[in-house]
C-alpha cells in the first residue's frame, strides 16, 4: 500500500527562535526545525508537545517555512491548558514536534486562479499557500476573524472589483506578494467588511466572467460553519474547492484511526484519517456538518 507520509514525518526537538504575542491570546511562534522546513507544504501541520508534562499533542498548521534558514512558523490561539503552556515557551526553549504531517493543498495547473478563504486560526495555511503559489496569475484572498487580526493591517492598494469600498483593509504580507486581500469581521474591526468572509468572496465571484470562473479553484481553512458555507459557495459558482478540515486528533500520525471521516472517492464512501490522508480534502467529496 502507498503510504505517502512514511519517512517524511520528523520527530524534532525544535528550538524556539521567537514568540510574538497578539491580542486575544494569539501567538506567532518561529521554531528552528530544518528537516520540517525542508519538506513542509501548505496545508500540512506539526503535532506539538506543548510541555513535557502534557502528553497529548496539539495539531497546528504550518504558516511559513524557510528551508535555507531552517525555520517554520505557526500561529495559534490559546483555547485551553495545552496551548497556554506553549505560549509560555521562550526563545531558546525546546519544543518537541512531529511534522510535517498530512496532505496539503494541491494547486491545479488547469485552474490556476486561486481564491483563498481563511477564517480565524484557519488563516495560517492560506498564508503559506499564498507564498508558494506561482507568481502569475495572482491569487486573491479573503480573511475573516472575530478577534483582532494577528498582524498589522493596512489600507489596500490592490483593487478588487465587487467589494464594498468600506472593506478597505488588507493583509500587507499578501499585498507584498502581489495578492490582493480584504478582511471581514462581525466584531467591528476597522476597515473590515462587517459580515462573513464568504459574502465578500461572493461579491467578487459575481463580477467574474464565465471564462474567468473556469480558471478558479477555491482553497479554504477555518471553523466548520465557514467551511460549510465555502463548500456551498463553490458549488453555487460551479468551482472546485479544497478544504482544510479540523478534527480532534490523538496520535496525529495515522496510527489510531481516532480522526477518521467519510470521504467520497470514485463514488464510494471511504473512511479517511484527517491527520495523514488530509487535512486537505476535495470539498465536493466531504460532508461538512
Ligand atoms: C490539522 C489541524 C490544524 C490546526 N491548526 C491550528 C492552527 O494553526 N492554529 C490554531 O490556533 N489552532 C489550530 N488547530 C486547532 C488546535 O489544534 C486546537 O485549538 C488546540 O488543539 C486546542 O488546544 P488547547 O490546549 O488550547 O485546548 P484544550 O481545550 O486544552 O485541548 C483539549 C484537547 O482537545 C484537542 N482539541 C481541542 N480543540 C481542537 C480542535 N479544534 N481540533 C483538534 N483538536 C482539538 C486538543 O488537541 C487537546 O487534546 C488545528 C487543528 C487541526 C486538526
Ligand atoms: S489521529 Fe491517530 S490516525 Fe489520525
Amino acid at each position: 500500500m502507498h503510504r505517502p507520509h512514511r519517512g517524511t514525518i520528523h520527530c524534532i526537538d525544535a528550538r524556539v527562535i521567537a514568540q510574538q504575542a497578539w491580542p486575544d491570546r494569539q501567538f506567532i511562534m518561529r521554531l528552528h526545525a530544518p528537516d520540517c522546513a525542508r519538506s513542509a507544504t501548505p496545508g500540512t501541520f506539526v503535532h506539538v508537545r506543548c510541555n513535557p508534562d502534557i502528553p497529548m499533542r496539539r495539531p497546528l498548521s504550518i504558516m511559513g517555512a524557510n528551508a535555507s534558514e531552517g525555520w517554520i512558523e505557526v500561529l495559534y490561539k490559546v483555547v485551553g491548558h495545552g496551548l497556554a503552556a506553549l505560549s509560555r515557551a521562550e526563545p531558546g526553549d525546546l519544543v518537541n514536534l512531529l511534522g510535517p504531517v498530512g496532505q496539503g493543498f494541491r494547486p491545479d495547473p488547469a485552474r490556476p486562479q486561486a481564491v483563498l478563504l481563511g477564517g480565524g486560526v484557519g488563516i495560517p495555511p492560506l498564508v503559506f499557500l499564498a507564498a508558494r503559489l506561482p507568481a502569475a496569475p495572482a491569487a486573491i484572498a479573503f480573511l475573516g476573524s472575530e478577534s483582532p487580526f494577528p498582524f498589522a493591517t493596512a489600507t489596500a492598494r490592490l483593487p478588487l472589483p465587487g467589494i464594498p469600498a468600506s472593506a478597505e483593509a488588507c493583509m500587507p504580507q499578501l499585498e507584498a506578494l502581489g495578492i490582493a486581500s480584504r478582511l471581514a469581521s462581525k466584531a467591528g474591526l476597522p476597515g473590515s467588511y462587517p459580515g462573513y468572509v464568504t459574502d465578500l468572496a461572493r461579491g467578487w465571484l459575481a463580477t467574474r466572467s464565465a471564462a474567468e470562473l473556469a480558471a478558479i479553484t477555491v482553497y479554504a481553512c477555518g471553523p466548520t460553519p465557514m467551511l460549510r458555507a465555502v463548500k456551498e459557495l463553490a458549488a453555487g459558482f460551479g468551482l472546485p474547492s479544497q478544504l482544510c478540515v479540523e478534527e480532534f486528533m490523538a496520535c496525529g500520525v495515522g496510527g489510531c484511526a481516532g480522526c477518521v471521516m467519510p470521504v467520497m472517492i470514485d463514488g464510494q464512501r471511504q473512511m479517511k484519517r484527517v491527520c495523514v490522508d488530509g487535512p486537505v480534502f476535495d470539498g465536493a467529496a466531504i460532508y461538512v456538518p
